[in-house]
Order: structure tokens, then C-alpha cells, then sequence
């Protein structure tokens, strides 16, 4: 996809001249004038931004479909608006005119009329209309404030910064997306988005006709549902909802970059940034996270937690309508009222914190309200099921619901709370007094400080403790293995059996061992219809309880990400504890940077790819999967590539897996690997989101130099890999760290860059570093960047040379958020 728009670009550029002798350079159409497909014209928008013209989608052509549309001025084939998408000409005689009635004509070679604009408002109040096609892609027709047309006003698949999308109530114009049909075919697909105004509006993603997703009600910063798109240094947001309109728009604050937002064929809504440098769009984020954005998953009264297995539960005060179907994994019944008497019995209402609000369809809303009286309100109404406050930053407002409360989720933060109504008997503060509630409250966060303490004083007795004992580690990889798996009801991950797995590794042969991980043999291993997999298997003498482990393991398993290892399966039989991976055939990433051989197998795109990926992976973990995860031991070794070089993290969260009962036997040491590890984790024990962000920018500078930051020797000074690196920057050769042998294939801006961003996640103060998603943001756009401060570390390369002698231990740490 890269690679052909990139040729196509090229063969673009070549053919240009030759082919457009006529290109309008104007962003103007007047009335009778054209512009022909078979003379390449174009219009191009004022600043240059946009381009309208004829394209095939395809690249390079397998048709010879035509279409008029509208693209960024990079690049052909990122299109944004598509004309005639129902009625594509079949050849390059199409020509576009604006007739005197200000209506645009495409006509074909028999001009036949293929498409046109459809003007509501007549066009005699305007004696010479102009079509111009403005800098924000907006083509339009008339003047300003009254256009008689825009394309602004018929999207295709594309929201442009800037755009309002949704409804004016007035017009009665409605702005949604209509997916393409394919990535070749931009003929109207089966999935839409919607800004629907029912009760109190939210952005529906339907894929023919069926709802795939909600975002919920906008809550005064952002959607409900949406905790990503919220305010920060590069978009803005904002919601309006009066008499005259509801919308929804992004704008950028940084105008450097370019940002748009897909409904893809799939009925996904994806945020892309472009990056000049590698003429490539990188996705910023998606609308839709994980299963539970899944609309109404689990049922009317269900309410869908991601951090649990099975996801599905039942709001406070209800039970599954069939205990039967609920247990068999179809949550679609929903659930029901543990205890009908809610309208003057006595009723009151629970708080639900942290959630997604019920779908508010049929809601209705009194911003002017607070929640006193919406409480007051809805007490009133026996068929009112809940309230929530209209405004997270002041609380203000009031939102009503009347029927099932449908599509809840919770979140582990960032969440919104709503009050449901119940029974007496099922409050659960017992009557649901104020002041009971609030003891209940108090006894919580008392509980909760007692076991966070508890917690830190785990933490830190397995710091100082030595590991006796090396558990080992087996890895492989299998998923459907008819006969040899069954399903374990809570662990919702294949179980395999022992022996088969013994035999998959030819009884852990030492020629199927892959390496030693932190914790023992790595294997490779072949199941009987040749899958391969790699396998990790725990010592018989680990002490640690059953339960810790499928805990453990379950949270793993539910760790889905392109740039982290799989965890396929588990087997817990006996005294074994095995984990099943899939198998990356290409091996660890430092066999190959460190390698002066093996390094000429890859070239400035496949390493940047892979400084991408594994920022991609890292912030997964920080933050995606809404478990605070810190790996703690990021390397060049502990990340592993696939067929196609992909990058993957693999050992993450393996700490609690050798959990507290070896703890009691652990190291003095801090676990990590030295040259990695952040100063005030090496030296305080201090870890965070940042020690792994350092850990980042330490092997993105050993990526880009080739050697290894730990043991880096250098003439000309005494610094490591990272001193060496700043002192480059402050000379202004940052590029001079590149080695040799990417040199041919290099676009030096990305290097640069690449630098850059590596010396701010190895500053001093944890602080002053970024975390991974300004990481991953700063990495995929052209935004300026802070200038970096001293990188911890970058002398102190002999604190640590006595000690490293003694293996690395690798161990990684997992909190819940
Ligand atoms: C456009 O062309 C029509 C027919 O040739 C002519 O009558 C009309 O005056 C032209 N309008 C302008 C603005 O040139
Ligand atoms: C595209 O337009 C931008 C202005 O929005 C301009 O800075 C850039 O040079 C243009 N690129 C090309 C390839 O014309
Ligand atoms: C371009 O197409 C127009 C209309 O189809 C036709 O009249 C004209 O002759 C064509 N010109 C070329 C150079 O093929
Ligand atoms: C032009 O379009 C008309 C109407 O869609 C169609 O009947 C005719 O065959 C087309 N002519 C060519 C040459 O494609
Ligand atoms: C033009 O607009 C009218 C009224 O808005 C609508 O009924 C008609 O279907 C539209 N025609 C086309 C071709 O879009
Ligand atoms: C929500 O409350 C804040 C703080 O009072 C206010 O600034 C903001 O305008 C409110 N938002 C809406 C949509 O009313
Ligand atoms: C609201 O959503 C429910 C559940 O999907 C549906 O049955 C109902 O028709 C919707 N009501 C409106 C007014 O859209
Ligand atoms: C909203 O609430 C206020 C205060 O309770 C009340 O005066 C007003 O009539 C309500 N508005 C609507 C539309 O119900
Ligand atoms: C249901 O609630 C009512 C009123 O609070 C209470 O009297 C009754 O005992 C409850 N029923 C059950 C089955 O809990």
C-alpha cells in the first residue's frame, strides 16, 4: 500500500508534464468554462492544500473507472471527496461545467449529464455564479455565507478539520459519511456515520442499517463514549446543540499538521495524521477500542467491563433474564430488575461510576436543572429509569432516561457516572441514605489505601529479595487443536495438554531451544498440523498459587495488539505451567540491529517501521488496554519481529506470573536490564510509565547507531550511547549517529526526527519526558518539538559495569490502573 503510493507518486510526477499541457492553476470555475479529464486540468484550492480533478482509485489503474473528486495536493490518492460515486465514467472524456444556473455538469462523451449538484436555492439573485474550490477542501458555488452548493454539504468517507458534521435544522441539510464500497471502490459501502438528534444526540456508526457503534452523548469536553477525542495540543473539539443546529466539529490547533478522520469499508472510524517525510498517513486513533464498543454487547441493563472475562455483566440491582443463555457467552438478553417495586414503594437511585452512558435515544434533557432537581424529576416519573448531569466540569444540567438502559461499559477512567433507579431492598447502601452512602464511600477508599499499601509494600520486599529460583519458560504456539484443547469457562484461553506439547518440542530437545528467557528455555514448537509456536514453560518448583497464575494469565491473554507477541494458550496440569505464543520466526529484534551482517537486511524504512511499531506496542500497554502496564524491561531482545518485520514486544507482564510467593526470594537488585533503565528506577527503585518511555529512547538511539548503548566505547569521549547521541545534537549533526549502512536508503528528516524524539524520552526528569502517545503523535507529524534537555545517564556507564556480569533478569511489573 506504502510502496505502490509511493510509485504511483513518482510515475505521477513523470507523467505529469507530459500529459497536463492545459492544468488550470486557478481555484476558479467560471460559467462556461470546463474542466476535461482528457487534459488533465485540475482545479488546484488558494493555498494549494486540495486539488478537484479526474482519478482512477485504483493505483496502479486495473480499471479504467473515472471519477471527479477531490484529493490533498501530496497525493492522488488520498481522496477526500468523490462527485460521482454512484455513476463512475467509463472512460477520460468526462468534463466537468458550471452552467449559468450555477449548477456543475459532469457530461460524458455523448454529454449525457452523469452527475450534477442539485441547488435548492434558485440562482437568480446571482447573475454570475462562480464554483471555487476553497483551502479547507470545500468546493463551492456562490458566494460566501450562502453558497448555493458545497461538497461540504455531501461527504463522502472523509471528515476535514474545520467541518461541521451533523444537522441543520433549518435547511434540513444532514452531513454524514457514506463508507466506499472497497478501498479501490468508491461507490457508497454498507456502513454510515451518523449524527442522529433522537432524545439527546450521539455519532452512530451503522453497517447496513445495523448499529455497530455509539458514542454516546457529548458531556461538555467530549463523547461519552469517545474518552480518546478528547481537548489536547493538536485538536480542539466542540459540540453544538441549539434550535438551529447540532454538530460536531475538529479543528487543529497545530496547523502544521494534516489530520483527517475515515469511515472505512469496515464500518471503522479512523483518525490519520499525515507524515510528509515518508509520504505516508499513520492512524492516530480509532473510534471504536476493543469488544466493548461493540453496541448493546451485552444486553439491555448489561453493562461491558473489558478488564473482565468473560466481558459481560449486569448493572447493580439486575440479574441475566436467562441465567442459561448469559452463562453460554449470548448476553444479548440483557438483564432484568432483581426487584420490580420502583414507583412509590420507596424506590431511590445508585450511582454508576464510570462508565459510558446508556444509549440516550430516547432521552430527554434540561440543561438549566441541577441534579438536585433531576433527581426530584425522575423520582416523580415512574418511568424513568435514570439521570445523569448534562456537564462533567460543573455537574449542571440534567439528562433523563425513560426505557432500558442499553450499550453501558465501563471505564477504568475517564468514565461518567448516572444514577439508576431501584428497588429499596437492592440499594446498595441500604435505603439509600445520604449519609449511609457516604460511610460506604469512606469504608471504600479506606479499604482501597490499606491494599495499595499493602501493595507497595509487596513491591517493594520482592525489589530487595533475591530470585532463588529460575523458573523456565516455554513458548509455542497452536490455536485450534481439535481434541488436544478444551476451554476453561473462566480463562476464556485454549488449555492444551501437556503431552501434547511435550511432543510439539520433541520433549524441549535442545535443538528446538529458541534462547533462554528471563526465566528459562525458550522452544520452538511444531503441532501435528505444522503450526508453529514458541513455548514457555514455568518450573515445577515455582511456588506460586494456581490462582495467581490463571489471573495473570488471563490478563495477558487479553493483551491484543499487531505489535505485541499473542499469548495463544495456556496448560496447567500438575505441577506444569506452560504459555503458549505465537512463533516469530525472524527472532529478536538485536539479531539483527547489532549485527553488521544481518543489519544490511534492513533499510530506513523497515526501521522506522519498527521504531513505530514497538511505540505503537508500548503505548498499547501504557494506555490502550486501560490496564496501566509497565514493562520494565524493554530491549532490543525482548522485541521480536515477524515475517514481514513487524515488531512485536513480547515477556510483558510476566512479574506477577513469578508473583508474590517468590518475591520472598528475589534479588537485591532491581530487576531491568542496565543500559535500559532509567535513572531514578536504577538508582531509587522509582518506576513508572516513564522508565519505560527512557527504555524507548535508549533503543531507538541504538537502533538508529547499530551498537549497543551499554558497553558503547567512543575515542573521543567517555560517554555512552546516549551522552554520544546529545553531544551530536548540540553540534547540529544529530545524523552523524546513523551508521553507514542505511545511509543509501535514509530520508534524513526522519532520522532526525527519530533523534530527536529519542533524546526527549531519555531526558533526566521523568517528568520532562513525553509519554507514548505524544510519542507516537510527535513520531507520525510534522509538529514542532520541545528542544530536550540532559539525558539521564550519560556518563554513568561505569556505576553499573562491575554488576553486569550477572544475567539479566528479566521481569516486568503489572498494576491495574
Ligand atoms: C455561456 O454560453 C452560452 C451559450 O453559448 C451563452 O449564451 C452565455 O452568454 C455564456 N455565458 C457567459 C457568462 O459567458
Ligand atoms: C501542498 O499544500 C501545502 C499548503 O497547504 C504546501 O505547503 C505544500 O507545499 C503543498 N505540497 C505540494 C506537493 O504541492
Ligand atoms: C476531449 O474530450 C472532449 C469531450 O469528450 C472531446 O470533444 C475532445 O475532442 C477530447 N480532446 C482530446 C484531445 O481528446
Ligand atoms: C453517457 O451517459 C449516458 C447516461 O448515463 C449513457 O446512456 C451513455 O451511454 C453514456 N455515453 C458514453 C459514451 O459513455
Ligand atoms: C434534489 O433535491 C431535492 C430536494 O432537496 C430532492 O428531492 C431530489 O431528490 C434531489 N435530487 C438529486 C438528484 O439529488
Ligand atoms: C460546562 O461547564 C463549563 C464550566 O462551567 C462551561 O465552561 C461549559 O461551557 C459548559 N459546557 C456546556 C456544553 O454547557
Ligand atoms: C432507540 O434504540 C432502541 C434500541 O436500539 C430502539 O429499539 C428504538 O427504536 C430507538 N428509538 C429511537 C427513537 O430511535
Ligand atoms: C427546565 O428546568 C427549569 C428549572 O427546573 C424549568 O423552569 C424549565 O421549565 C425546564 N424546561 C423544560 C423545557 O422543561
Ligand atoms: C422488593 O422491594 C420491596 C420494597 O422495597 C420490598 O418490600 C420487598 O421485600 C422486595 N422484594 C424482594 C423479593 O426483595
Amino acid at each position: 500500500m506504502k510502496g505502490s503510493n509511493f510509485l504511483h507518486f513518482f510515475v505521477a510526477l513523470l507523467l505529469l508534464p507530459f500529459f497536463s499541457p492545459s492544468t488550470l492553476a486557478a481555484d476558479t470555475l467560471a460559467v462556461n468554462q470546463s474542466i476535461a479529464d482528457n487534459q488533465s486540468q485540475t482545479l488546484v484550492s488558494a493555498g494549494g492544500s486540495f486539488e478537484l480533478g479526474f482519478f482512477t482509485p485504483t493505483s496502479p489503474s486495473s480499471t479504467n473507472l473515472r471519477y471527479l473528486g477531490i484529493w490533498y495536493n501530496f497525493s492522488k490518492q488520498s481522496v477526500v471527496w468523490v462527485a460521482n460515486r454512484d455513476s463512475p465514467l467509463t472512460d477520460s472524456s468526462g468534463v466537468l461545467q458550471l452552467a449559468a444556473d450555477g449548477t456543475l455538469r459532469l457530461l460524458n462523451s455523448s454529454t449525457a449529464v452523469v452527475w450534477s449538484t442539485n441547488s435548492t436555492k434558485p440562482a437568480s439573485p446571482i447573475r454570475n455564479p462562480l464554483a471555487q474550490l476553497l483551502d479547507t477542501g470545500n468546493l463551492v458555488v456562490g458566494e460566501s455565507d450562502d453558497y448555493l452548493w458545497q461538497s461540504f454539504d455531501y461527504l463522502s468517507d472523509t471528515i476535514l478539520p474545520g467541518l461541521e458534521f451533523g444537522h441543520n435544522r433549518e435547511t434540513g441539510r444532514d452531513r454524514y459519511l457514506t463508507s466506499w464500497k472497497s478501498p479501490d471502490d468508491p461507490s457508497p459501502g454498507d456502513c454510515t456515520t451518523r449524527l442522529e438528534p433522537d432524545g439527546y444526540p450521539q455519532i452512530f456508526i451503522r453497517k447496513a442499517q445495523t448499529i455497530v457503534f455509539r458514542s454516546g452523548p457529548w458531556n461538555g469536553l467530549r463523547f461519552s463514549g469517545m474518552p480518546n477525542l478528547r481537548p489536547n495540543p493538536i485538536y480542539t473539539y466542540e459540540f453544538v446543540y441549539n434550535s438551529e443546529q447540532i454538530f460536531y466539529r475538529f479543528d487543529l490547533a497545530d496547523k502544521s499538521v494534516i489530520s483527517r478522520m475515515v469511515l472505512d469499508n469496515e464500518g471503522i472510524l479512523q483518525r490519520f495524521t499525515w507524515t510528509a517525510s515518508s509520504r505516508t498517513w499513520n492512524l492516530y486513533l480509532t473510534a471504536q477500542m476493543d469488544n466493548c464498543d461493540r453496541y448493546g454487547l451485552c444486553g439491555p441493563y448489561g453493562s461491558c467491563n473489558i478488564n473482565n472475562s468473560p466481558p459481560c455483566g449486569c448493572l447493580i440491582g439486575f440479574e441475566p433474564r436467562s441465567r442459561r443463555d448469559w452463562d453460554s457467552g449470548d448476553w444479548a438478553g440483557g438483564c432484568v430488575r432483581r426487584n420490580d417495586s420502583v414507583c412509590g414503594a420507596g424506590e431511590g437511585f445508585q450511582r454508576i461510576v464510570s462508565v459510558k452512558l446508556p444509549d440516550t435515544n430516547t432521552s430527554s434533557y434540561n440543561s438549566s436543572m441541577d441534579l438536585g432537581e433531576c433527581e426530584a424529576t425522575c423520582l416523580r416519573d415512574c418511568s424513568c429509569t435514570a439521570y445523569s448531569a448534562l456537564n462533567v466540569s460543573d455537574g449542571s444540567g440534567c439528562l433523563l432516561w425513560f426505557g432500558d438502559l442499553v450499550d453501558v461499559r465501563h471505564y477504568t477512567e475517564d468514565g461518567q457516572d448516572f444514577f439508576i433507579r431501584l428497588a429499596a431492598s437492592d440499594l446498595v447502601s441500604g435505603g439509600g441514605s445520604k449519609r449511609k452512602t457516604r460511610l460506604w464511600i469512606i469504608a471504600v477508599c479506606l479499604l482501597a489505601v490499606g491494599i495499595a499499601v499493602l501493595g507497595l509494600f509487596l513491591i517493594f520486599r520482592f525489589r530487595r529479595k533475591r530470585l532463588q529460583r529460575q523458573a523456565s519458560i516455554i513458548m509455542t504456539q497452536e490455536r485450534d487443536h481439535t481434541g488436544d484443547v478444551s476451554r476453561e469457562h473462566d480463562l476464556e484461553l485454549p488449555l492444551f495438554d501437556f503431552s501434547t506439547i511435550a511432543s510439539a518440542t520433541d520433549l524441549f530437545s535442545e535443538s528446538r531451544k529458541l534462547g533462554e528467557g528471563g526465566f528459562g528455555p525458550v522452544y520452538k514448537g511444531i503441532f501435528k498440523d505444522g503450526q508453529e509456536v514458541a513455548v514457555k514453560r514455568l518450573s515445577k518448583d515455582s511456588t506460586q498459587g494456581l490462582d495467581e497464575f490463571k489471573n495473570e494469565v488471563k490478563t495477558i491473554a487479553k493483551l491484543q495488539h499487531r505489535n505485541l507477541v499473542r499469548l495463544l494458550g495456556c496448560c496447567i496440569e500438575k505441577e506444569e505451567k506452560v504459555l503458549v505464543y505465537e512463533y516469530m520466526p525472524n527472532k529478536g529484534l538485536d539479531a539483527f540491529i547489532f549485527d553488521q551482517k544481518q543489519r544490511k537486511l534492513l533499510d530506513w524504512p523497515m526501521l522506522f517501521q519498527i521504531i513505530n511499531g514497538i511505540a505503537r506496542g508500548l503505548l498499547y500497554l501504557h494506555q490502550d488496554s486501560r490496564l496501566r502496564i509497565i514493562h520494565r524491561d524493554l530491549k532490543a531482545s525482548n522485541v521480536l519481529l515477524d515475517y514481514n518485520m513487524n515488531p512485536k514486544i513480547s515477556d510483558f507482564g510476566m512479574a506477577r506470573i513469578f508473583g508474590a510467593n517468590e518475591t520472598q526470594s528475589s534479588t537485591k537488585r532491581v530487576v531491568g536490564t542496565y543500559g535500559y533503565m532509567s535513572p531514578e528506577y536504577a538508582i531509587d527503585g522509582q518506576f513508572s510509565i516513564k522508565s519505560d518511555v527512557f527504555s524507548y529512547g535508549v533503543l531507538v538511539l541504538e537502533i538508529i547507531c547499530g551498537k549497543r548503548n551499554r558497553g558503547f566505547y567512543h575515542e573521543d569521549h567517555n560517554h555512552n550511547l546516549l551522552g554520544h547521541a546529545w553531544r551530536l545534537y548540540k553540534e547540529g549533526q544529530p545524523e552523524e549517529l546513523m551508521d553507514e549502512t542505511v545511509k543509501d536508503s535514509w530520508v534524513l528528516s526522519e532520522v532526525v526526527r527519530c533523534i530527536h524524539v529519542a533524546l526527549l524520552c531519555v531526558q533526566q526528569g521523568p517528568e520532562d519526558r513525553p509519554n507514548m502517545s505524544n510519542v507516537v503523535l510527535m513520531l507520525s507529524s510534522d509538529i514542532v518539538l520541545p528542544e530536550p534537555t540532559e539525558p539521564g545517564f550519560f556518563t554513568e556507564r561505569k556505576v553499573f559495569e562491575q554488576e553486569s556480569s550477572t544475567n539479566e533478569i528479566t521481569i516486568t511489573l503489572l498494576t491495574a490502573r
